[in-house]
C-alpha cells in the first residue's frame, strides 16, 4: 500500500507524544518500554507492547508473570542498559527478586507486579495485558520522560 506520508515523519509524529519510561522485567532479563498505559481499575489492568523481532517475547511471557518498573529521572543509564542487547543486563542493575522470582529494580518511582491476563498478536508486535497483583510507589522521586527520541526531566 502506498502511504501519503513519509514513515520517518510518522515516527517523529508518534514520538511527539511524551511518555514516561519503564523497564518490563522477568526472572532473567528485561527491556525498556515506553508503550505502557493503564487500562482498567476494576479489574486492575495495564497494557504495553513488545516488538517481537527485537525481543525474545516467548521467553519473556513464558512464566506468566512479570514486573513494570517506572524509572526515575536519575535512571537514564538503566534505561539505556535495558534498551541494549547486553545478554547480562539484569546482573548490571541493582534489583531484588519477588516471591515469583521476578526482578524488581531498586530506586525507581514505583513498580507493578503482574500476571499475564491476555496477549494479542498484531503484525510484528504482541500486546500484553497484565493484571496487577502487587505494587509499590516512591513519592519522593521525579519521572524520566522520553520525548522526540530524547530523555527529558519534568522542569
Ligand atoms: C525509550 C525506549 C522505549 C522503548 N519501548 C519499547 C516498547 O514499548 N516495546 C518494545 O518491544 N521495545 C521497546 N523499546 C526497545 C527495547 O527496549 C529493545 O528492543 C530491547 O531492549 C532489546 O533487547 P532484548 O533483545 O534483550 O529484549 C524501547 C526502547 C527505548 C530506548
Amino acid at each position: 500500500m502506498v502511504e501519503t506520508f513519509d514513515i520517518g515523519l510518522l515516527k517523529k509524529t508518534f514520538g511527539s507524544f511524551a511518555t514516561g519510561v519503564c523497564v518490563a522485567s522477568s526472572h532473567s532479563s528485561g527491556f525498556t518500554v515506553n508503550s505502557f498505559s493503564s487500562l482498567s481499575l476494576d479489574p486492575p489492568l495495564m497494557i504495553f507492547n513488545i516488538y517481537k523481532t527485537e525481543t525474545d517475547h516467548i521467553d519473556f511471557l513464558k512464566l506468566g508473570s512479570f514486573a513494570i518498573n517506572f524509572l526515575a529521572s536519575d535512571q537514564k543509564d538503566i534505561s539505556n542498559l535495558f534498551a541494549s542487547k547486553d545478554k547480562d543486563k539484569l546482573s548490571k542493575a541493582p534489583h531484588y527478586k519477588n516471591d515469583n522470582d521476578i526482578a524488581i529494580l531498586n530506586d525507581t518511582l514505583g513498580h507493578l507486579e503482574l500476571s499475564i491476563y491476555q496477549q494479542i498478536d498484531i503484525a510484528d508486535h504482541v500486546l500484553v495485558i497484565g493484571k496487577v497483583e502487587n505494587l509499590s510507589i516512591n513519592e519522593n522521586k521525579e519521572p524520566l520522560i522520553y520525548y522526540r527520541s530524547q530523555y527529558r526531566e519534568v522542569k
